[in-house]
Formats: C-alpha cells, structure tokens, sequence
C-alpha cells in the first residue's frame, strides 16, 4: 500500500475545528459556481449563504438576459485551467432555468463531496442511473481546481457530462436536462432543526434545475434526477452514522477508480494543514513575545529576591 494516497482522517468529518480551519482556508479563498446566466434570467435578485457568508447575486439589467455563452473570467482561469475551452464546446445557457430546491442533510460535506467524485458505488446504489450510464467506462479527469467526469465515450458528448467545482459545486447533464448543485456546509444558527446551529455533521443542499422541457417532460426528468440525489443522500446519512461512530478512521484509496476522491481531498488537506501551520507559527510567535514579558518579570523577581536578607537561615524582607 506505499504510495497510494490515504483517505482524510474520519475525524475530520465530525470536528468543529477542522472545519473553522476549512472555512478559513478552503471556502472563504475558493471561487464558486454558482451555475450559468440563465440561472438569473427571470429571477433577478437570487440570495445564497456558503460557509457562514451571506451574498445576493443581482443581475442588473437585461442585457445579458438571454446571454448565450458561459464565460470564465480572466481571474479565474489559473483556478480553472482548460475550462474555458471545454466550455466553448458545449452551451451551458440552453437549457432555461425550472426549479431551485433546498433541504439539510445530517453529514459533513465532504461525505457527500466523497461520493460525488467517484462512481464505484453508482451499480449498487444508482440502479436506474447505472442503466443509462454503465459503470464501467466511467472515467474522472482532473483539472486544477475541477474534475471532469465522462459517464460513457459511447454518447454524445453533452450527455453524461459531470463536472465537479472546488471544493462545494457541481454542474451535470444528463438524463435530458441539467442539474447544479452545491453542498453547503455547516448551515448556520437556526437553520439546523434540533441541532445547535454550529454543526459539521449538518450540510445544506441546494439544487437548481434547467430543461428544455416544462410541464410533464420536465417532472420526468425531475423525477430521475431526484431518485439519483435520494440516493446518494441516504448512503450519506449511514456513511456519517459510521464515520461519527468510529466505525472507519482511515484508507487507501483506488488510484483510478478514486482519483477524483484523491484528488479534491489532496486538495482539501494541502489547505487545512497549511492554514494549521500558519496558525500554529502565530502561536508561537505570541508564546514568545509573552516569553519576553516572562522575562521582565523575572529579572523584576531577582532584583526583589536580592533584596532579601539571610539571617540565621530565615528569610527576611
Ligand atoms: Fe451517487
């Protein structure tokens, strides 16, 4: 097993200061997509909470109502390397926006991050899914800051396309339509129905569907999505049941069939354990400086102490 990578610690599932330490560094230093223009066409105010930052995405005026294309901005094409030619391929602005949908779910992110990046699991809990798009061929490629997932070389190429967003968000087609997704940590005080509104083990999920389709050919589609998204809840809830358990610590992970797994936590963990670093270094920075005033004190203590008279072996002032 040397050499192959090593799954996140299952505590860092469970743990409120692993995930301060992810919300410093992970989510408040990433870009995050949010999904295409259209998202926005009709709705003009759309208001969204990430990591404990509340944002309106506002859009201004109609110009850009019917825009036809899905641009990376200049700032985010180092974070994104290549995506914009993938994004010249396909028109992510075709498919007008239905129908947005919002609920909690008792896991960490990563839980549901974990299975998005890989499918080894799709044949035993996606059945219907797997039927469309067999396991086999399934293939996860990796691009700085996204995953590109092809579900089958055999279709076309705008159907079976998968593509994951460091570190929360996701973009899919397939199934005749397209989802957008993002998986919304640790939802904040007063979201968390009998919980203590500051839980790692709480994640908030919010999706956004697009369809040529309305009416009846779009609650088909809803219908086959929603069923994929069911299921991968459940196995969420069990998987946290164990990971808070104590049933797994850690793993090695496949390096092809996991490579996205691999991938996305290498990321995660380079962030966590730099930003530990950095607070451990200022710790320690401060325990020197307070050192320093240490010091004083004990050159203060020795003046008093030399004050002292020693007088038939008592000590008097
Ligand atoms: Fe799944």
């Amino acid at each position: 097993m040397a050499g192959l990578q090593k799954t996140l610690p299952a505590s860092w599932y469970c743990s409120k200061p692993i995930y301060e330490l992810e919300r410093q560094a992970v989510f408040l230093q990433a870009w995050h997509l949010l999904g295409p223009v259209t998202r926005y066409a009709d709705e003009k105010k759309v208001a969204y909470e990430l990591a404990g930052v509340d944002f309106v995405v506002e859009r201004l005026d109609d110009e850009n109502k019917d825009r036809q294309s899905f641009r990376v901005t200049d700032l985010a094409n180092d974070y994104y390397p290549g995506l914009e030619a993938l994004t010249d391929r396909f028109d992510f602005t075709e498919l007008p926006f239905r129908r947005t949908l919002s609920y909690k779910g008792r896991f960490n992110w990563k839980t549901m991050v974990d299975g998005y990046q890989e499918c080894l699991h799709c044949q035993y809990t996606h059945r219907a899914f797997s039927a469309l798009y067999p396991p086999e061929p399934y293939v996860v490629q990796n691009h700085g800051h996204y995953s590109r997932h092809l579900a089958d070389p055999s279709k076309p190429p705008g159907d079976g396309l998968f593509l994951y967003f460091f570190p929360c968000c996701t973009l899919n087609r397939y199934g005749g339509g397209m989802t957008s997704f993002r998986v919304c940590p640790n939802p904040p005080p007063g979201e968390n129905e009998g919980g203590d509104g500051d839980d790692p083990e709480v994640t908030r999920m919010e999706f956004d569907y697009y369809n040529l389709s309305d009416g009846e050919a779009f609650e088909d589609y809803f219908r086959f999505v929603r069923r994929v998204a069911v299921e991968d809840y459940e196995l969420c809830e069990t998987a946290q049941g164990n990971l808070a358990a104590g049933v797994y610590s850690q793993g090695v992970l496949n390096p092809v069939k996991e490579n996205g797994v691999a991938h996305y936590q290498g990321l995660v963990r380079d962030r966590v354990i730099g930003e530990f670093r950095k607070r451990q270094k200022q710790q320690q920075q401060q325990e020197n400086r307070e050192g320093h005033d240490d010091a004083e004190v004990a050159a203060k203590e020795d003046l008093a102490v030399s004050s002292y008279r020693v007088v038939g072996g008592s000590v008097l002032v």
